[in-house]
């Protein structure tokens, strides 16, 4: 392609304020830099806690006049790429702009490419997002093309955002990609958010993958109810220094689902990401598969499955009050939006069918699922494992032997041993000391040898280290006998109230397990990116592997738990470990 590429601009910050909040899972707590305005906060268990706010109408009239100003402007900002359906010949770049955009379209060598529109209005703030996704097909697999993304009334329009993407090969070939989830934004006015992901984001791109997972939780918008769409502008301004020149696929966490936002909460995530199909009428965009070299890539919305009740919460004591042009009612305290079976069965249904046709699939090697919430985690600090996820996706994972499983969700780095079959009498209940059946994964072997192989069992990783301002990387031991300790949810831990009129809480997880299945744990840090070098194997009957590294920010950690020293973001990523994943052809 010859297209000129033109450096991309600075990018500013949304520059609202906030009150003093507080976070379930860190136990954190922050002031603002002005006066306090909202009227209540909360505290929930698993970095849950949802704050119960009113849209004042000294705010809404701000709004109102910015929006008005923004009406006419069409500049893309948040410019991201996602694979179409197929990554050897498609992708998808999506971006919003500020107001409506007047014909949209992404240019790419001599063709212009009109966008779809995807707008939205906020459920509790009312206010308008503007989103637009433009489809590129027809691509050559393996190849860069430079793009360029504009609209009439583009305050750019002569010298437009432009930027340069590579295709996924067709066929057999090495690649590189990363991951990790948690990101949150740099605008520290947000809760959860912290400095350190605009350093997340710059880690990636100085790896340079084909593309990135990032494994939910996104940017916690529901943590910051009255202002969900400037927490997604920020999150997606700061994701575009990377996420415009290559792919980043998300899944699903439980900080996307927000109250008065669609039957499940997504309809900001749904409204920024254009995913590939996975032909299921009203459940698209919720869970997919796409295909990369001799790899099979299983995108999973865990809030379906999980016990744990984790995502948009009003703790109380106040109401979370919509704006009224929503029309919505006040959110009481106590309520939460529980997803847990949302789908009836159909994404499992699906994910059995998938997988069943990726093993047939002489061509795939590897199958690697993403999902938010774990299945193995040993965290102390965080959620912890859940059984849900046991009952429903493990046995399908050991039936057709996936080979990596990446999460988020706990701000941590945790590997696994590989993990086939289930320990049935290996939990009890944290109450009562009474035994539970957590269905505790079995691990085929406890020799950390630094290579595994993937067909005997499968191995999980927490990725979790993306850039909140709650690094968890403290875990649990079992006192009694020294072992590695893993909490798990093995029932919904709903809503309950408190001794304090009017406020609510969420329990931590009901049992605790040994965790026999954990083979490595980072606690010098909760901030991390993973690197996957993917090697098909050479000539004929080459042995494929994927060589696995963990990058780590030492110092990153506002507080280090492990250690107490106070620490800052920083841009330094140093190896933590490195480990081969092997299997036969
Ligand atoms: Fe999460």
């Amino acid at each position: 392609m010859a297209e000129a590429v033109i450096p991309r601009r600075h990018l500013t910050f949304t520059r609202w304020r906030y009150g003093s909040v507080m976070t379930g899972n860190s136990g954190s707590s922050r002031s603002s830099r002005s006066p306090v305005s909202r009227r209540q906060v909360l505290a929930g268990a698993g970095g849950t806690g949802l704050l119960a706010a009113t849209v004042t109408p000294a705010r809404a009239t701000t709004r109102t006049r910015r929006f008005r100003a923004a009406a006419s402007d069409g500049t893309p900002e948040q410019i991201h790429l996602t694979w179409g359906d197929n990554p050897a010949t498609s992708v998808v770049v999506s971006w919003a702009s500020p107001g409506q955009a007047a014909r949209p379209r992404v240019r790419i060598g001599q063709r212009v490419i009109p966008a779809e529109p995807r707008p939205y209005t906020d459920g509790i703030s009312g206010e308008p997002a503007w989103t637009y996704h433009a489809r590129v097909g027809g691509l050559r697999p393996g190849a860069t093309y430079a793009y360029a993304v504009t609209a009439d009334n583009d305050r750019n329009v002569a010298e437009p955002f432009s930027a340069t993407f590579r295709t996924a090969p067709a066929d057999r070939a090495p690649f590189r990609f990363t991951s990790f989830g948690d990101l949150a934004t740099p605008n520290t006015a947000w809760v959860l958010s912290y400095g350190q992901s605009a350093y997340a984001v710059e880690a990636v791109e100085s790896f340079q993958p084909l593309f990135h997972l990032l494994n939910g939780d996104l940017c916690y918008a529901n943590l910051n109810p009255t202002a969900q769409p400037e927490v997604w502008r920020d999150f997606g301004n700061n994701n575009q220094t990377s996420a415009a020149n290559r792919p980043w696929m998300p899944c699903p966490g439980n900080h996307e689902v927000e109250f008065c936002n669609g039957p499940q909460g997504f309809t900001s995530y749904l409204s920024r990401y254009t995913l590939p199909d996975n032909r299921l009428p009203g459940f698209g965009g919720r869970w997919y598969s796409f295909r990369v070299g001799s790899v099979l890539f299983v995108s999973l919305d865990a809030d379906d499955v999980v016990y744990q009740d984790a995502a948009a919460f009003v703790a109380g004591p106040a109401a979370l009050t919509p704006v009224a042009s929503t029309g919505h009612p006040p959110i009481q305290p106590g309520t939460s939006f529980y997803l847990r079976g949302y789908s009836g069965g159909a994404q499992t249904t699906w994910l059995e069918r998938t997988l069943a046709a990726g093993r047939r699939d002489e061509t795939v090697d590897w199958i690697i699922v993403q999902m938010h919430q774990c299945a193995a985690s040993s965290s102390a600090t965080g959620n912890g494992s859940d059984l849900g996820i046991r009952q429903e996706w493990l046995p399908l994972f050991d039936r057709y032997q996936v080979d990596l499983v990446l999460c988020g969700h706990d701000h941590d780095y945790e590997r696994s041993f590989p993990v086939r079959g289930a320990d049935t009498d290996a939990g009890r209940e944290v109450a009562t000391g009474a035994a539970v059946n957590t269905l505790r994964p079995h691990p085929v072997t406890t020799a950390d040898t630094g290579m595994f192989d993937t067909s005997q069992g499968t191995v999980h990783l927490i990725l979790g280290c993306g850039g909140t301002d709650a690094p968890l990387d403290e875990y649990g031991t079992d006192m009694a006998d020294r072992q590695r300790q893993a909490k798990v949810f093995t029932r919904a831990d709903r809503p309950v109230p408190t001794s304090t009129p009017d406020v609510y809480t969420r329990a931590a997880a009901d049992a605790v397990e040994d965790a026999t299945w954990s083979a490595k744990r980072d606690t010098d840090t909760g901030y991390g990116i993973a690197v996957f070098d993917v090697d098909p194997g050479s000539g004929t009957g080459g042995q494929p592997s994927i060589k696995i590294t963990q990058y780590h920010a030492v110092g990153a950690d506002p507080v280090n738990p492990a250690t107490g020293a106070k620490g800052a973001p920083t841009p330094d990523y140093t190896e933590f470990e490195t480990f081969t994943l092997v299997r036969s052809r």
